[in-house]
């Protein structure tokens, strides 16, 4: 695993060191002596730093807690070889002597540093606010309940991929209804979670007008210290800011809702056109967040986006084991035969095996053969 770490880019290093400290660009930026737009460019591997603010930068992220906790060192090493490999005009070697006093000296400034809050793990974890007394950072929103989640170990791993090592920016799980996109994007949800600043996940069963979405999203990205401004389009440029600023996750559930059904070609129902926008600046623009999109029709946008970090996932039926692992509380009884003619007729939809499982229990006495027959 180290060695594929020495492999990162710099910009991807930087994102999430920085991620760990919680600090924005611009308080970064203050902290190195260097502008925002010097970070920012950083971040998307447009420019790279001289020796001397990659000095600075790597104080800055050793006092803000953003290397790991006994592997300061060896993080500051890979940040300062990733500038050697990725920056040409770069040459200046490791100074081995600045290093050891900067962690000395911090050594004698905070004699017990706190192990827990910031350094868990490779990925950047927010402590949850009943821990921190901070304000709250994930929302969950209507989200189902991930406890019973059974198999998907394929797709899982894709689309954690997906999130977390090559950094897209939208996610789409896409599929018919029942079939299990609102439980799987719950789980990859969860699990990323620790790695972004914020988490924030909204159904849009109820179509919101995207402006009302905006407005919810930008209070709750900012901590509540920001009110959406007038009109879409300014609430759209105050989102991907807050985007910019820190790792945020996004959850948009049942976006079909918002598609005009059955065609083929994707349009908006009226009114709600904003939402495709916000799509396409979500997958355009250069930030370090991510939003996952679930929706029986793939919203067009995702199609129009390829070639940006943006990818979507078909959801398929569930398989045999875990079409009985779903079923398991309903203790039915079948053949291994039975069952793989049970879970075929209904297509591995979740859905609908549950409803049948329930069917199967109370009128044929949890006899499948008797149900197939
Ligand atoms: N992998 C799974 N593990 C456990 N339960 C699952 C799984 N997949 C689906 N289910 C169950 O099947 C039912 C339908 O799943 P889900 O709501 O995720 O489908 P969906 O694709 O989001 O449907 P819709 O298009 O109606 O929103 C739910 O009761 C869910 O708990
Ligand atoms: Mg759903």
């Amino acid at each position: 695993m180290d060695t594929a770490r020495a492999a990162e880019s710099f910009r991807d290093l930087l994102l999430r060191h920085r991620g760990r400290t919680g600090l924005t660009q611009l308080e970064l930026a203050g902290r190195v002596g260097a502008g925002r737009r010097t970070v920012q460019d950083w971040e998307a591997g447009i420019n790279h730093p001289s020796a001397e603010l990659l000095k600075a930068l790597i104080q800055a992220l050793v006092e803000a807690g953003g290397l790991t906790a006994e592997r300061e060192a060896a993080e500051a090493h890979e940040l300062w070889a990733a500038v050697l490999r990725d920056a040409p005009r770069m040459h200046t070697p490791f100074d081995e002597l600045w290093l050891a006093s900067l962690l000395r000296e911090r050594a004698a400034r905070s004699p017990a540093p706190d192990a827990t809050a910031h350094h868990a793990g490779t990925i950047a974890p927010v402590a949850s606010s009943a821990e921190t007394g901070e304000e709250r950072r994930q929302d969950w929103g209507d989200a189902p309940d991930v406890l019973g989640f059974v198999g998907r170990v394929d797709e899982q791993t894709r689309v954690r991929n997906w999130v977390l090592e090559q950094h897209c920016r939208v996610v789409g799980v896409l599929g018919i209804g029942g079939i299990g996109k609102t439980s799987i994007a719950a789980k990859l949800a969860k699990d990323v979670a620790p790695a972004f600043h914020r988490a924030y996940w909204r159904s849009l069963r109820n179509a919101p007008p995207v402006s009302e979405w905006l407005s919810g999203a930008i209070g709750f990205l900012s901590g509540q210290q920001l009110v959406a401004p007038r009109g879409e389009a300014a609430r759209l440029a105050v989102l991907l800011e807050l985007l910019r600023d820190r790792a945020s996750l996004l959850v948009l559930d049942n976006f079909e809702t918002l598609l005009e059904p059955r065609q083929r070609e994707g349009g908006y129902r009226e009114g709600f056109a904003g939402y495709g926008a916000l799509l396409r600046a979500i997958g355009e623009t250069f930030h370090q967040s991510c939003l996952v999109v679930t929706s029986r029709e793939a919203p067009p946008e995702l199609a129009v986006l390829s070639g940006h970090p943006v990818r979507t996932l078909d959801l398929g039926g569930l398989g045999v084991p875990e079409g009985q692992a779903l079923l398991a509380d309903k203790q039915l009884l079948g053949t291994a035969e039975n069952w793989g003619n049970l879970i075929a007729r209904f297509g591995g939809n979740g859905l609908a095996l549950k409803l049948v499982g329930e069917s199967i229990r109370q009128v044929f006495g949890g006899d499948i053969g008797a149900f197939l027959d």
